[in-house]
């Protein structure tokens, strides 16, 4: 089974089987089959924050669980929940549409509801855990859906137990709080001007026109967005980095921008064979064409290592490697 249009890095990749999962028994019938064959499972969403191997192992779950809907409200919240194999940015835009605002930061965002939370994803000031209430998944270990509150999740910056320890639970549904009361997330560059009677769809709109502005679209130049998260340094380390652009965080340490490092090494818009990094942004791999997940290794060891030498940062891949 081709996978090469289904990750939006567009890696050559194939694997010996795949199966569409459209609701739960459709999933417990390929886990069983993965069982009764001794296969690894793989699910894949949206392919999007992946790196694929030429060859994929086992059997490949293409998450395609469907359905949006408002579940309820409260006081304060509307209450929704979204299937895993829905789309992110029509979701993101369907509860804009239907006046449920609060995702707007997080438009464009490529991918689906279900691999949401895996990485905890986030943009423009504003990250999924802001607005997560739970999540349902298939734990392939114990064969039976649980639920998980936000708490259990163990979010943090790029990461969840999800990605921690991926194979094991299999995210069905995902159910968010948006404020019913809401307010501009501004302080991201470019969006300041919106002020309080801002309108989110405008708010949406922006976002997306900074998105293009920097990011290339994965259907024309494949792409996983960030390829490294944002190192985090201590204070003393982030001094010895002149002009870097600094992000102090709450315990004193400091965040530092990949993006700005892999710049100044002078790798912005360079490439290896048919990998390299984004001419508008250096945080981005493309795949010029025709690229193996082996020449993603070695453009972003090329990386790493001028990084490390230069700076004495170890910057950590944000993709997930199957
Ligand atoms: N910068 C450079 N050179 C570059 C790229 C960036 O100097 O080539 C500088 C920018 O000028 C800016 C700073 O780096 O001062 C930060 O850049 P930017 O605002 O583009 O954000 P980022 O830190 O590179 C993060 C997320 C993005 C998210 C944006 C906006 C991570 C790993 N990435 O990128 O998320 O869209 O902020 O909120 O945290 C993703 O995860 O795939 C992703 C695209």
């Amino acid at each position: 089974f081709d996978l090469t249009h289904e990750n939006t890095l567009g890696l050559k990749s194939a694997a010996r089987l795949a199966a569409h999962i459209t609701n739960v028994d459709e999933l417990e019938a390929t886990v069983d089959e993965a069982a009764a064959r001794a296969m690894p499972l793989t699910i894949l969403g949206g392919g999007s924050n992946v790196v694929l191997s030429e060859s994929v192992e086992g059997i490949v779950g293409l998450m395609r669980i469907g359905g949006r809907q408002r579940t309820g409200q409260s006081a304060t919240d509307n209450i929704i929940t979204a299937g895993a194999g829905e789309n992110w940015h029509e979701f993101v835009a369907w509860t804009v549409a239907n006046g449920m605002p609060g995702l707007e930061n997080l438009a464009g965002i490529p991918g689906t509801v279900g691999a949401a939370p895996v990485q905890n994803i986030g943009a423009y000031g504003v990250q999924l855990s802001d607005f997560f209430l739970s999540l349902t998944a298939y734990d392939t270990q114990n064969r039976k859906t649980l639920t998980f509150d936000r708490e259990a999740c163990g979010f943090g910056y790029r990461k969840s137990r999800f990605k921690a320890d991926p194979g094991r639970y299999i995210i069905l549904s995902v159910t968010l709080a948006l404020p019913r009361q809401w307010q501009v997330t501004n302080a991201y560059a470019g969006l300041e001007k919106f002020q309080a009677d801002a309108r989110p769809d405008e708010v949406m709109a922006q976002v997306l026109a900074l998105r293009q502005s920097k990011l290339p679209d994965w259907r024309v130049l494949g792409n996983a967005g960030s390829f490294f998260h944002n190192p985090v340094v201590n204070l003393a380390h982030a001094q010895t980095i002149p002009n870097a652009p600094r992000y102090p965080q709450a315990d004193g340490s400091v965040k530092l921008s990949a993006g700005w490092l892999i710049e100044q090494c002078g790798l912005k818009g360079e490439r290896l064979g048919p990998v390299g990094t984004f001419e508008k942004h250096a945080l981005v791999l493309v795949n010029h064409g025709g690229a193996t997940r082996a020449d993603v290794s070695r453009f972003s060891a090329l990386v790493r290592e001028r990084v490390k030498t230069r700076f004495s940062v170890d910057l950590v891949q944000e993709p997930i490697e199957i």
